[in-house]
């Protein structure tokens, strides 16, 4: 049916090819669906409690706008905690999802007509989310040489141009695992404050790295009142997907106005889910741990089978929990990712979705039971042999 009477942005969405595949494999009750950014673990019961707790304490009522103040000091701490940055309560704010801070930090900052330089490949809802408001996205490709993402500076900084409001980087990346390192990260703060435009950083997977407790975060090279805003969520690392809750920062001079469009957005956060968050933050760290080591050792279990098939290009993920390969011969993801669910019941999110480098690239979740895992490999292998 032929979409109209709405904004004409809205009309104009392109499909999501990611959210597509999910539907089509839906469709088909035997699927494994490995096309989702989650994992399978059930959020830690003490989480839970926490949460159920401040229900019956009556924290079942709206609360403030930017999150409860003790969401908000419990940030800090974990801030300081694990990454040694300090930062005031006037520079967190709490959202519902890592979702919903993406939406307020684009809104709050974007008009028609702005450029937004990202780094790709990228999570397909930051660029709908960039196009919502009116702006449009450069993008700039992440290289692939020896089983490895490098980003070239240079390029990204000569994508730059007066009409450029801010640079948009997912570190870790969804779909590649590639983080930006440390001293990148100073220099394009450095570049974005002479230049006086922003960065945002969806930081949603800086505790998913195979081989240190957490990736760099832009926080800890940026001044205070730096034009930087940092993207957060319980999702992932705290197995909270279906609880809605992430966070947002920014420099204190943004608090009132992210206060203001928030309002308008959703009032407030969730009120009870955020007791949860705390005790996440607080208590979290074993489980944190003790699900990188089972991600680790999937990571590896698909590594080695996909390296050892010859139609198969890919490398081992420093982070995330996403396999990202290629399959010789195979140029349109969107077609083989259809094929794989009609003839293998598994259902994988195409290379398509995440920008225009990687139409060839498939992503693979592996946040799931060692035996689901073997069985979706067995699968792809028939597929593809
Ligand atoms: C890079 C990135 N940012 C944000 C999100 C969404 O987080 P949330 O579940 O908090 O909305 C995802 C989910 O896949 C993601 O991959």
């Amino acid at each position: 049916m032929a979409i109209k009477n709405f904004r004409q942005t809205v009309q104009t969405l392109p499909p999501n090819p990611g959210a597509e595949i999910l539907r089509y494999g839906w469709l088909k009750p035997d699927t494994i669906s490995l096309g989702q950014g989650e994992g399978c673990a059930p959020t830690p019961d003490f989480i839970n409690l926490a949460s159920h707790q401040a229900m019956m304490d009556g924290k079942t009522h709206y609360g403030p706008v930017l999150g409860q103040p003790a969401l908000r000091e419990e940030i800090i701490d974990y801030y300081k905690r694990i990454f040694d940055v300090d930062m005031g309560t006037n520079r967190v704010f709490i959202t519902a999802s890592g979702t919903t801070a993406m939406h307020l930090a684009l809104s709050s900052i974007l008009d028609k007509g702005d450029e937004v330089v990202a780094i790709t490949p990228i999570w397909k809802n930051l660029l709908g989310a960039v196009q919502l408001t009116q702006a449009h996205t450069i993008q700039v490709p992440l290289d692939y040489n020896d089983q490895e993402w490098s980003l070239d500076l240079d390029k990204l900084f000569d994508s730059v141009t007066p009409k450029t409001k801010a640079i948009l980087v997912v570190t870790p990346s969804n779909p590649t695992g590639w983080f930006m390192s440390k001293a990148d990260m100073a220099r394009v703060m450095e570049f974005a404050r002479e230049r006086n435009i922003w960065v945002v950083s969806d930081e949603v997977y800086n505790r998913t790295l195979y081989d240190a407790v957490k990736a760099p975060s832009f926080l800890e090279v940026a001044h205070e009142d730096d034009l930087l805003m940092t993207i957060n969520s319980f999702s992932k690392s705290w197995a909270m997907t279906g609880w809605r809750l992430g966070w947002l920062t920014g420099p204190a001079f943004a608090e009132d106005v992210i206060r203001d469009v928030a309002l308008y957005d959703n009032m407030c956060p969730p009120t009870f889910t955020q007791y949860g968050g705390i005790a996440a933050l607080k208590d979290g760290e074993a489980f944190i741990a003790a699900q990188m080591a089972g991600w680790k050792k999937n990571r590896d279990t698909v590594y080695n089978r996909l390296n050892a098939n010859p139609k198969i290009e890919t490398y081992r993920s420093v982070s995330t929990f996403y396999s990202f390969f290629k399959v010789k011969g195979e140029n349109d993801s969107l077609a083989l990712a259809k094929r794989l669910i009609d003839e293998g019941s598994l259902s994988l999110a195409p290379g398509c979705a995440f920008g225009n480098s990687v139409q060839e690239w498939m992503r693979l979740c592996f946040a799931v039971s060692e035996d689901k895992l073997n069985e979706a490999l067995d699968r792809l292998e028939k597929v593809i042999k």
